[in-house]
C-alpha cells in the first residue's frame, strides 16, 4: 500500500511550498492538484470558452490532454504536450480554475487522475478536497490556514517577484472571492474534515510548519521510518 499525506486549505496558506519540502524530506512525490484545475482553466481561456460555461467545459473534457511529470521533486504540467507550468500562474487562470473546479465534469476526471497517481506512489498531495474526497484514507491529513491578510501578502509578493502587475487589494479580493467559491460549491468543497490536524501558518516560518507535519506524521500516522533527511 502506498503512503499519502493530504494537505488542504485556502489559497495562499503555503500549501505548495510546504508540501514540496515535506515530500522532499520523505522522498515522496509531491502532487499539486491545483495545477490540474489551472490547466483546465488555461485550456478554456485559450479556446475562448468562458470558465463559468459548464456545457462548454464539458465539451472539451473528453479530448483534454493533461500530463504531469515529476523530476527531482519538481512537478511539471503539460497541456497537449506543451509545458504550461508557468503559464498557469496568472490571476486570470487562478480565478478561472476556481470556476471550472465547481463542475463535476471537470472534477471527476481530475480526481480519477489524482487517485491513480496516489495508488502507484507515496505522495504528498495538496489541494482543497484531498482529505475529504480524493484520499479519505490518507495516512495524515493537514488543514493549513493563515489570516486573509497574510495569505494575500504572500501571494502579492509571489506575483511581484514574477514581474506581474498587480495591486495588493486586487490580489486580496481575488483570494476572498476564490475562497468563497471553493467553500460553497456542491461537489467536494473546501472543508476541514474532523480527522485533519489544523495548522495556522500566519506567524510560523515555512520550516516550522514542515517540522510540525513531519512530527505529526511520525507520531500520529503509525509510520515507522528512520532515514528522514
Ligand atoms: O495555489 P493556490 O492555493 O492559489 O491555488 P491552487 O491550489 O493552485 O488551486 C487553484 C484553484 O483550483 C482553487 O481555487 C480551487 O478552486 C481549485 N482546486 C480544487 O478545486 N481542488 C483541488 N484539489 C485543488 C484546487
Amino acid at each position: 500500500m502506498s503512503r499519502s499525506i493530504a494537505i488542504d486549505g485556502p489559497a495562499g496558506a503555503g500549501k505548495s511550498t510546504i508540501a514540496k519540502k515535506v515530500s522532499a524530506k520523505l522522498g515522496y512525490i509531491y502532487l499539486d492538484t491545483g495545477a490540474m484545475y489551472r490547466a483546465v482553466a488555461l485550456k478554456a481561456i485559450q479556446s475562448g470558452i468562458d470558465t463559468k460555461n459548464q456545457q462548454g467545459l464539458a465539451g472539451i473534457m473528453d479530448k483534454l490532454d493533461i500530463a504531469i511529470s515529476h523530476d527531482n521533486n519538481l512537478q511539471k504540467i503539460f497541456l497537449e504536450g506543451a509545458d504550461v507550468s508557468e503559464a498557469i500562474r496568472t490571476a486570470e487562470v487562478s480565478a478561472g480554475a476556481s470556476n471550472v473546479a465547481a463542475f463535476p465534469e471537470v472534477r471527476l476526471k481530475m480526481v480519477e487522475l489524482q487517485r491513480k497517481i496516489a495508488a502507484g506512489a507515496d505522495v504528498v498531495m495538496d489541494g482543497r478536497d484531498i482529505g475529504s474526497y480524493v484520499l479519505p484514507d490518507a495516512d495524515l491529513k493537514i488543514f493549513l490556514t493563515a489570516s486573509v491578510e497574510e495569505r494575500a501578502r504572500r501571494r502579492f509578493d509571489e506575483l511581484l517577484q514574477k514581474g506581474q502587475q498587480v495591486t495588493f487589494e486586487a490580489v486580496r479580493q481575488e483570494m476572498v472571492q476564490r475562497d468563497k467559491n471553493d467553500s460553497s460549491r456542491a461537489l467536494a468543497p473546501l472543508v476541514k474534515v474532523p480527522d485533519a490536524i489544523e495548522i495556522d501558518s500566519t506567524a510560523l516560518e515555512i520550516d516550522e510548519v514542515v517540522e510540525k507535519i513531519i512530527y505529526f506524521y511520525q507520531n500520529y500516522a503509525n509510520i515507522k521510518f528512520e532515514d528522514i533527511s
